[in-house]
């Protein structure tokens, strides 16, 4: 558990240092940094933020660096320092050694939810094939790096049939195309697995989620084999898992079309848990952060909700909200001003 945040010049805050419970909510008006504790939490767990590529932006206004540290059992757990003037600009520290990022131990997952994730996974197949892909790297280094080389594999495909479009050899395109159907096949079954696993955890049995794999292993072997042409002429991979989809279903409602704003943001909420769920029971460390909680939720929704957290979940978690919630006993108001 994270028991204390710590940040320096880091967006609207030149120094804030907090101590945290397991259940968080950060309360505050409208520009108080609430998002921006989430964000820096969600940083230095997975190096990146959710809101900009650009660590400039990070830096409060005028300054030349930001440092976000967090703590566990009062020590010093993790940290990043960015200063954008030095020649090497990021330095990454575990238990106050330093870590080259890729090198780094398995630290804690976090997962984060606010009103544009849900916006973009219900508009997007592509959002939401990464959501899970992000998940799921974070959940298993194995699937991590069966999706990276499936990353490499379909880039250097997609290479490969814009050469051959221009007059390359057709020769290596069965090479690239057993390797493709190899690392796919893998992609398919921990894609699957995952969604069988997920679907078992309940907290409400009116919501499952359904992998929509376009095709099967044996469906592609055919594709790629009868299709080689086409694939040619366009110059692009058209099989394959990343054509996979998930939809959720929330009351029998598929939320990407049918379900209400609401209904959507609660179907994917009861997601996220169930994930954090799972990765609790598999012993990995995860941070869950809801930014807005209360929004696009009614009442009864929102109460729903914050009963979960209190009583239900076990993964530290840490939402945000405009307004304090005195009622519910486990979760601390962290108020800003
Ligand atoms: N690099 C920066 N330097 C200085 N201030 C910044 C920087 N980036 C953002 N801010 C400011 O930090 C403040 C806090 O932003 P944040 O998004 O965390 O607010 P919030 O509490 O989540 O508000 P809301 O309720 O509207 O979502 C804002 O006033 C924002 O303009
Ligand atoms: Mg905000």
């Amino acid at each position: 558990m994270i028991d204390r945040l710590k940040v320096k010049n880091f967006r609207g805050f030149d120094s804030f240092d907090v101590q945290l419970q397991q259940k968080n909510s950060i309360v505050g008006i409208n520009g108080s940094g609430k998002t921006t504790l989430l964000e820096a939490i969600y940083y230095v767990c997975l190096n990146k933020s959710f809101r900009t590529q650009n660590n400039q932006d990070l830096i409060s206004i005028g300054e030349t660096f930001f440092d976000i540290s967090i703590y566990s059992k009062g020590n010093e757990y993790l940290r990043i320092f960015y200063n954008n003037e030095l020649y090497s600009k990021k330095h990454y520290y575990v238990n106050g050694l330093k870590h080259f990022w890729k090198s780094k131990p398995n630290v804690l997952k976090a997962l984060n939810f606010s009103s544009s994730v849900l916006h973009e996974f219900t508009n997007k197949a592509s959002v939401r094939r990464l959501f899970l892909d992000h998940i799921l790297s974070q959940l298993s280094q194995e699937y991590g790096t069966i999706f990276s080389e499936f990353e490499k594999i379909y880039v250097s495909k997609n290479r490969l049939l814009k050469m051959i479009r221009s007059g390359s050899d057709e020769k290596q395109l069965d090479f690239y195309n057993e390797k493709f159907i190899r690392i796919s096949e893998k992609l398919y079954n921990e894609r699957a697995k995952f969604v069988d696993i997920i679907n078992c955890f309940t907290y409400n049995d009116k919501f499952f989620v359904k992998y929509i794999q376009v095709s099967n292993i044996d469906k592609l072997k055919n594709e790629l084999k009868y299709n080689k042409q086409k694939e040619i002429i366009l110059g692009k991979c058209l099989y394959g898992p990343q054509k996979d989809d998930y939809h959720i279903y929330f009351k029998n409602k598929n939320i990407n079309n049918i379900a209400s704003r609401g209904e959507s943001k609660m179907a994917l909420l009861f997601f996220l848990f169930r994930v954090s769920e799972y990765f609790f029971e598999n012993l990995l460390d995860t941070v869950i952060l809801i930014d807005d909680l209360e929004a696009e939720l009614d009442d009864k929704n929102s109460e729903n909700v914050y009963s979960l957290i209190n009583s239900e979940i076990n993964s530290q978690i840490f939402i945000t909200s405009l307004k304090q919630n005195d009622r519910y006993s486990n979760i601390c108001n962290i108020l800003l001003n």
